[in-house]
Order: structure tokens, then sequence, then C-alpha cells
């Protein structure tokens, strides 16, 4: 007697993981997640080429290509790998060093008003450019890409920019972020040929911008599900969540709270938070958004600079906070689609499995500097499973 006493209970808790059982609250927050929700691409009027098919082509040969880098072993695709959601599964990414941070994926970058962990670009080609100059990433320069592009794409190039400039004479290597040598060498040209070899570095960054606008999230479990929820439909084959991935999602979107931060189709809201993500050991203070302000705004190649298209059209970068306590150690909002199978996380690789990531925000641990904005939410066990169990859903 006393045993049949639970069967309603029990039935009663199955009942409240079904589906149907989402409230319409729940329904519409699902419907924002889902990639149905995704808006066109938007245009990027600070790039002319952004829409052009010719210079995307270019840019994908580009981005694969290692004759990009000093030692001819360094290509955007080393670290971005394809088969890999455009990552490479290190904490710390590897070209011709080590850098400080964990390589991006780059699945709807170009929905992203802001690139790097804290959004020291303002757009896609200007930042394409900076890994090209970083002696730990391709150790390239200015004067030996030109040269590279003249002598390796020099038709294709004039096809879509029109003539190279003169190149004969110039340094071999040379450029403002080169080694003592290169910059001595830049310094020494005159002002007039450096805007051309800038002009060409530009035109490199503008079509392996246009490439990456064609890197989009795809569909995963989720999407097939929120499609279903959204039609009145029950989900069907893999569409069909189970319980536990029912249960996830409404901590997800309720009590876990990380549909403040991790909203909308791309799971990010493309702002800066501080989070309380501890330093990475052995390395310089990162004190993230906080200190790409200066940089954005010294950045020649920036929205309001003169290799820009956009006319003044800046928004972003006119009206972007500049000070304040919030921006010490806030990093952008990581999409976390395909999440799952992409560890490990955060900006440098601190935490390696999501198991990791959930006990962070159930501790909730103070920031090493600035304030953490996380509040601590106690998860049961059976909560942190049905946690990543949700997550997993967001694989591609
Ligand atoms: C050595 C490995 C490496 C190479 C080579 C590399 N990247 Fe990255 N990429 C990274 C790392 C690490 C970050 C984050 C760095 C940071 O926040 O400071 C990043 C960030 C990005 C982002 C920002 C994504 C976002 O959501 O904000 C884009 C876009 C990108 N890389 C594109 C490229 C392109 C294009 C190239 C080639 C020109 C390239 N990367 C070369 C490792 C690399
Ligand atoms: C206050 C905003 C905010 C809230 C709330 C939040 N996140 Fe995050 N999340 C971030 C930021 C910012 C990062 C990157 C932090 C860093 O690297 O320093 C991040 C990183 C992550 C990562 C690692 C992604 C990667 O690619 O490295 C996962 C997974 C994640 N969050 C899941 C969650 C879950 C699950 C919740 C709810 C329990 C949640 N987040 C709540 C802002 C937030």
């Amino acid at each position: 007697m006393r045993r049949l006493a639970w069967v309603p209970l029990i039935l009663a808790l199955l009942a409240g993981c079904n589906p149907s059982s989402l409230t319409d609250e729940e329904k519409r927050v699902v419907a924002s997640l889902s990639l149905a929700a995704l808006p066109p691409v938007p245009d990027d009027p600070s790039n002319r080429f952004a829409a052009s098919r010719a210079a995307a082509a270019f840019g994908a040969t580009l981005f694969f290509d290692t004759d990009l880098s000093a030692n001819g072993e360094v290509a955007c695709a080393t670290c971005h790998k394809v088969d890999r959601q455009f990552q490479d599964d290190l904490p710390l990414a590897k070209g011709i060093g080590t850098t400080d941070r964990r390589t991006m994926p780059l699945a709807g970058v170009a929905w992203s008003p802001w690139q790097f962990w804290d959004g020291r670009r303002d757009s896609l080609w200007s930042q394409a450019l900076t890994p090209l100059e970083d002696a730990r990433e391709h150790g390239a320069d200015r004067t030996m890409l030109a040269q590279l592009l003249a002598r390796k794409f020099g038709d294709r190039y004039a096809s879509i920019f029109g003539p190279l400039p003169d190149l004969s004479g110039l340094p071999e290597h040379a450029g403002p972020r080169s080694d003592a040598a290169g910059q001595a060498a830049w310094a020494a040209m005159d002002e007039g040929r450096r805007r051309e070899i800038d002009t060409v570095f530009v035109n490199l960054g503008k079509a392996i911008a246009a490439f990456e606008r064609s890197i989009v999230p795809t569909q995963t479990r989720f999407d097939r599900f929120a499609s279903a929820l959204a039609k009145d439909e029950e989900p069907q084959g893999d569409a069909a969540f189970s319980d536990l991935e029912v249960e996830g999602l409404k901590l997800f979107v309720g009590k876990g709270q990380c549909v403040n931060c991790h909203n909308g189709p791309r799971f990010t809201d493309d702002h800066f938070h501080n989070t309380g993500v501890p330093a990475a050991p052995g390395l310089p203070p990162d004190r993230g958004r906080a200190q790409a302000v200066a940089q954005f705004d010294a950045d020649p190649f920036n929205c309001l600079g003169p290799y820009s298209d956009a006319a003044g059209k800046c928004d972003e970068l006119k009206f972007a906070l500049r000070d304040g306590e919030e921006l010490v150690r806030a990093f952008k909002t990581p999409s976390l689609r395909g999440v799952a199978s992409r560890p490990p996380y955060m900006h440098s690789g601190q935490i390696p499995t999501l198991q990791g990531v959930i006990d962070h925000y159930s501790h909730a641990p103070a920031a090493p500097e600035g304030h953490s904005e996380v509040q601590a939410v106690i998860f049961t066990d059976r909560g942190r499973a049905a946690l990543i169990a949700f997550l997993k859903t967001l694989d591609p």
C-alpha cells in the first residue's frame, strides 16, 4: 500500500518534465534561442567587399594558406580547425609561439559587433589583421604579406581590389608590429608608401572577413525540439528531449539564470561580463574589456579610421562603454552552441570540463579583480547532470 502511494507522485513528477509542461514563458524563451530566430547576417558597412563572392572565395584561400606566416607553417586554420568548430581543443592557442588565450570557435562571428574575448577589435577585417602580425601567431609583417600577395595571387587580388601598388625596392620585412629591424624599416618608408601597403594589408583582411561571414551556426537537436514546440507538435525522433534534458532546459532558462547572458539564437548577449573566472596560472594579469578600450580606440583599422568604408556609421564604436568597474576582467559571453564537445573552457582554458563549469557557477567564487556578476545557484547532482544533458543538445 505504502509503495503504491508513491505512484501518483512519480507520475506527476514525470509529467512535470514533459515538453508540453513548459510554461508559455519558457516556450517563448525557447523560441528566442532557436536558430529560427537568427536574423540574416548583418551588413558590415566598414567593409565594402563584405558581400563580394569573389572576395569571400579569395578569403577562404587565404584562411588556409600557411605562407601567410613567418615560418610557413601557420594559417588561420591551424588554430581555427574546420572539423573542430573552427577551434583547436587547447587551453592556450599555439602558432609560432603560445598565446595567453583560448582559440575561439567561429560559427556566427559575423553577428558579433566585437571580436576577441575582450572585444578589442570592432570588425572581422580589423580582427583578421591582428593574428597576422602577432609574433606568437603568424608572425608575418606588412611588406612581406604585400609581396607574397603580388607573387602568389597578383591577378586574383587585382581582379577584386584593383591593381597592386608598385612594390619595387620595398624592404623584405617591415611593419609597425614587427621586430626591431622591421619596425625601423617601416619607419624609414615614406608615409605615402606606408599607406599603400596598409591598403593592401586591409584588403587582405576584408577578403578573409568576407569568407568568415559564411561560417554560420548549424541546426542542432535543440533547434528541432524548438521548431516542433513552435508548431505545437510533440517533438519526434531525435528532436524529442529526455526528461533530464527538459529539466536542464528549465534550469538553464529559469533558476540557473544562464539566459541572463547566454541568450538569443547564438546563446550570447554579445556583452562583456566578469564571471569570477580564476586567473590562469603563470600568465600576466588579464583585465579583459578594461584593457581593450585603449586598444580599439587606438586601432587605425577601426570603424572610424581611414581604411573603413563606413563613412562614420559606427554606432557600436562611438557609443561603447569606455570606463567603469564592470569592465574589469569582463570577457565576451561565448556562444554555447557546440560547447559540450569543445573543452577546455573559458578565456584561457582555465576549466577543463563542463562539470567544472557548473561547479564554478554553483560556487560563484570572488573575481581575482573587479566584481563577479554571478549569483551562486545551488544545483543538486540531478540538476548538474540535467544542465549538462541540455548543453549537449546544442552540439552540431
Ligand atoms: C595561434 C592560433 C591562432 C591563429 C593562427 C589565428 N587565431 Fe583567431 N583566435 C585565436 C585566439 C587565441 C583567439 C582569442 C584571442 C583573444 O581573445 O585575445 C582568436 C580569436 C579570433 C576571432 C574572434 C572570435 C570572436 O568570437 O570574438 C576571430 C574572428 C578569429 N580569431 C579569426 C582568425 C583569423 C581570420 C585568423 C587568420 C588571419 C586567425 N584567427 C588566426 C587563435 C588563433
Ligand atoms: C553574468 C553573465 C553570465 C551568466 C549568468 C552565465 N554565464 Fe556562462 N559565461 C559568461 C561569460 C562572460 C563566459 C566567459 C568567461 C571567461 O572566459 O572569463 C561564460 C562561459 C561559459 C561557458 C564556457 C564556454 C566556453 O566556450 O568556454 C559555459 C559552458 C557557460 N558559460 C555556461 C553557463 C551556464 C550553464 C550558466 C547558468 C548556470 C551560465 N553560463 C551563466 C557569462 C555568463
